[in-house]
Formats: C-alpha cells, structure tokens, sequence
C-alpha cells in the first residue's frame, strides 16, 4: 500500500491562544480511497480532534468542500492517488474558520436568499405546469447546482468584496430561474444582479467556470445575464 503525508490546516478557538498551524498525519492509502475516506482515517486512527463538514458522502451534499494543494474541491469525489508525496488540506479561502476545515458559509447563504432562489409565479396555477424537454433544456446545467460554495471560494473578487458582491453561485441561479418557463420573476431577479453588487462585477477569471464540481459554465451564465439586463 502507498503511504501519503497530509498536511492539514488546523485551527482551534477553543484553545486558550488559538494559533493557526499545519499538522502533517501520514497515513497508508488503499485503492478507491478518497480524501474524506483519508480525513476519516486520520480521525479514527490517529486524531480524535480534527473538524471536517461532510453528510452525504456522493458529491450531493456540497458540504464537503476543501481546498486541496491550493484548488477547491470536493473531498468526497476526488481521490487520494491524484496526489503523490504531500497532500496540502486547507479550508475553503475566502471564509472565517470556524474550526480546522469548517468554515462559516453563512455569507454563503446570505447572498443565495438575496436572488429570491424559489419559483415566482403570478398566480397559483389550476393544474401543473407541463414542461416540455426542450423547456428543461433550457435550465440545463445549471439545475445541477449543489451549493458547495467552490465557485465562490475560487474567486478573488469574491474574497476581496463579499459584502459587496452577490458572486457566481447566485449568478448560476438566476440564470436557472431565469430560463425556468414555470417562472415570472425574471426582472426582479435581473434587478438584484445588475446593480453594483453584481455582474458587472465579475473580472471574467473564470476560476469559477474552472473549478465547479458540477461542470457548470457560470462565467457564460453571467455573460448572458450581462446582456438580458440591457435587453429587458
Ligand atoms: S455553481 Fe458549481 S461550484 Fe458553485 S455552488 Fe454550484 S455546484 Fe458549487
Ligand atoms: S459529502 Fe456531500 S458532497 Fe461531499
């Protein structure tokens, strides 16, 4: 079995002089294991302390999001032997730590309720709203959104100006409700996002685009949102 060194950020506020450091754990790898399999391993056999987020364990959740040698990932889906020698285990840049590798997403979350991300209808409807397959096509591949923050997490303008800025994930979901036949809140939403806190914003870096786990085109989302907001 190949042996791998994890060099993880730690973080206790609970100690009497919190000082953030990095603690190296080496651990036997096996084939299949994943990086929370390996974050599991340290707890169990080595390290009853150390705090990570994880639920589901299937990339669905997105609450197992890491910084892993620099890159937002998934813990959960991304494999030990992608790495060779020393794996660097951060939390995700851009947040307050809270403990180790949890983080306060709260801000997070804050901007996606800004966006209204629920379906806005004029009226309730008499019967179901149809969709066709070429109407779905249309949310598509932003629906596969799983609010993992990575995106968000990978952005400087994000990390410069959180307050002031709605950021990616926000972004992909207007542009999901916006292209959502059963929905009427189009024009609010592009209100929200066109004004100083949103797209114009964005300095086209991409990284969003880059790292998303769900391969979501969000720079092209926010493209599109940077033209509707002119045309409507
Ligand atoms: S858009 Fe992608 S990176 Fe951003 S929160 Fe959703 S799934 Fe995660
Ligand atoms: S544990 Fe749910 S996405 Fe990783």
């Amino acid at each position: 079995m190949a042996e791998i060194k994890l060099r993880i950020f730690r973080f206790d506020p609970e100690n009497p002089k919190p000082v953030p450091h990095y603690q190296t754990y080496t651990i036997e790898t096996n084939p299949g294991m994943t990086v929370l399999g390996a974050l599991f391993d340290v707890l169990d056999n080595q390290d009853g302390t150390l705090s990570f987020r994880y639920s589901c364990r299937w990339a669905i959740c997105g609450s197992c999001a890491v910084s892993l040698n620099g890159k937002c990932r998934l813990a959960c889906e991304t494999q030990v032997s992608d790495y060779k020698g020393t794996l660097t285990i951060e939390p995700l840049p851009g947040f307050d730590v809270i403990k180790d590798l949890v983080v306060d997403i709260e801000p997070f979350f804050e901007n996606y309720m800004k966006i209204k991300p629920y379906l806005m209808s004029q009226a309730s409807p008499e019967k179901e709203n149809i969709q066709m397959q070429e109407q779905v096509n249309l949310m598509q591949p932003h629906v596969r959104c799983i609010l993992c923050a990575v995106c968000e997490s990978s952005c400087p303008v994000s990390w410069t100006s959180r307050e002031k800025y709605v950021g990616p994930m926000a972004f992909t979901k207007v542009y999901r409700f916006n292209r959502d036949s059963r929905d009427s809140g189009g024009k609010e939403r592009l209100a929200i996002v066109g004004d100083e806190s949103g797209v114009w914003r964005c300095r086209t870096i991409f990284r969003c685009t880059e790292y998303c786990p769900k391969d979501i085109p969000i720079t092209e989302a926010i493209e599109f949102l940077k033209r509707r907001y002119f045309r409507d």
